[in-house]
């Protein structure tokens, strides 16, 4: 049982953090109750990420004072934080893909018995968290098979067991599916009823209002507002964040398609079966589908990431159905890869030389050099016109917030200018202002001629990205729309699988 908390469970005062030419929190006062769902919010890079670190003891405060349950604490390391009963759910999950849900779940902190880990009880101990909390996961799994939505459920559990009181994620729904997501909200709500805290970072609006009490918004490492979401509005979030007004969900209006592009017939792979379709110049065609049905294998074949087992695809004309990934690109194709971290970027290099990468034979390369002082122009021109949140072109990449990595791969691509851009997720974890402008770009890049191939999450960008839409089920393109037949309801029918409106795939 949680004892009765009268003091803030978090209180945060003053906290300040600079980095080599950023001021990251500049006297962040943050107060939370005990029972209450706290959303911390702001554009990329205004300090989310460092504040989450500074209270779970990853970094360290320049100045400012942190009490928990009333009590001054300092602390050196998480788990010093962990021992407060704080507990942390990173965006890139720290499970160990070989062992079960049991042993994840009492990793370090496992039930023993005359000294040697006590399996049976480990099993037992998970099972009736998993129950207690209704985060339902067989215990015997492995973690490593689990979808993503199952995996955070063991991060959550494994902080459970180790008594967290006051639960802090960062981004937890950016890589989940709309289901799993109200899935988390509901497991956080009950959690928050049995008088557990929760701090959660998001830049999704529905969320914050739907699922939260309390709302702080972060501007430049400063505290802009503090709403009651109850008496708030996405605007008035939005308006906070940005200093301006912000239209949400925009639908763009269509392109000119031209000739095809991209030629795809009968493509096979594991996961995918089959796939026909064609990409026009000035066109985008979005590809919607609930995650893990076939839309990133067919990705990554089109990129020449995975090998076919049959089908044929040309590019331009040009067969590249056996073409290798580095041929694709000379050949005309830019790829904005899902995962920003593993196939995307080079964190150690600089900001410019990550922007540079891949264009070593662009008009950027002097006799297949890149000239430092082409680089940091090329630089200088993207970090501008995407908005890149950096002190100077020359620090790592490490040192972006994920946002402002996101916008770095999306610039970095862009500038191509190649005649097909395979986009995957593009504004995961970006802002909506900078959201905006990344639609803004993917639109001007289509009217300009060139053909686009997207694949998100959110039906939202879908819809107002798409001159067509292609639906994906089960490895299968089993329907496909225009752009004004595809609403919302039609189009989560198909994703469901639903037969009823679905039409035969053909272009
Ligand atoms: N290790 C570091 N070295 C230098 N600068 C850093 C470092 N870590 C963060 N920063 C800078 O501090 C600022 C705040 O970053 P932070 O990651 O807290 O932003 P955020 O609000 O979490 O953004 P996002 O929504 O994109 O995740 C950014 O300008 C970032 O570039
Ligand atoms: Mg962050």
């Amino acid at each position: 049982m949680t004892p009765p908390r009268a003091e803030p469970a978090v209180e945060l005062r003053g906290i300040t953090k600079r980095f080599p030419g950023t001021l990251a929190n500049d006297r962040v006062d943050l107060t939370v109750r005990p029972g209450e769902i706290h959303a911390l919010m702001g554009e990329n890079g205004a300090g989310k990420s460092t504040l989450m670190s500074i209270l779970y003891g990853m970094e360290v405060p320049d100045a400012g004072t942190i009490r928990i349950d009333g009590r001054d604490v300092s602390f050196g390391s998480p788990s010093g934080a962990m021992a407060a009963g704080l507990g942390m759910v990173h965006q890139s999950f720290k499970l160990f893909d070989s062992l079960t849900v049991a042993e994840n779940v009492v990793y370090a902190a496992e039930p023993r018995r005359f000294g040697l880990v006590n399996r049976a009880a480990a099993r037992r101990r998970a099972g009736a968290l998993a129950e207690e909390h209704g985060l339902a996961v067989d215990p015997d799994a492995r973690v490593g098979d689990l979808p993503v939505g199952l995996r955070q459920r063991v991060e959550i559990l494994k902080l459970l067991h180790r008594g967290a009181r006051t639960l802090i994620l960062d981004e937890p729904t950016a890589v989940l599916t709309p289901s799993e997501a109200d899935t988390l909200f509901t497991v956080l709500k009950s959690l928050a009823a049995q008088g557990r805290t929760v701090i959660l970072v998001t830049h999704k609006l529905r969320e914050v209002l739907e699922g939260s009490d309390k709302v702080t918004v972060l501007r430049d490492g400063r505290v802009v507002a503090r709403l009651v979401t109850a008496e708030t509005s996405a605007d008035a979030i939005a308006a906070a964040m940005t200093g301006r007004a912000v239209e949400l969900d925009r639908i763009h209006a269509a392109g000119t398609p031209g000739d095809v592009v991209l030629d795809v017939s009968g493509l096979t792979t594991p996961g995918v079966h089959e796939a026909d379709l064609t990409v026009r110049a000035g066109e985008i065609v979005g590809i919607a589908g609930v995650a893990g049905n076939g839309q990133s294998e067919l990705i990554e074949a089109l990129a020449g990431l995975r090998p076919l087992e049959a089908g044929h695809v040309t590019l331009k004309g040009q067969d590249i159905t056996h073409a290798s990934a580095t041929e694709r690109r000379l050949k005309g194709l830019a790829y904005v890869p899902e995962d920003r971290h593993a196939v995307g970027t080079a964190p150690a290099a600089s900001v410019a030389d990550n922007l540079a990468m891949g264009h070593h034979r662009t008009s950027l390369s002097h006799r297949g050099l890149l000239p430092p002082t082409s680089v940091r122009a090329h630089a200088r021109r993207l970090v501008e016109r995407f908005g890149i949140k950096t002190s100077s072109p020359d620090v790592p990449a490490s040192a972006l917030s994920g946002g402002n990595l996101q916008k770095l791969l999306i610039g970095r691509e862009l500038a191509h200018e190649a005649p097909l851009l395979l986009v995957e997720q593009p504004t995961r974890g970006v802002d909506i202002g900078a959201i905006q402008n990344i639609h803004d770009q993917l639109i001007a890049y289509r009217d300009a001629g060139h053909a686009v191939l997207l694949v998100s999450a959110e039906l939202s960008e879908i819809r107002g990205l798409a001159d067509r839409v292609l639906v994906m089920y089960e490895g299968r393109i089993t329907a496909t729309y225009d752009k004004n037949e595809a609403d919302e309801r039609t189009l989560g029918l198909a994703m469901a699988g639903g037969t009823n409106e679905r039409r035969e795939a053909a272009d």
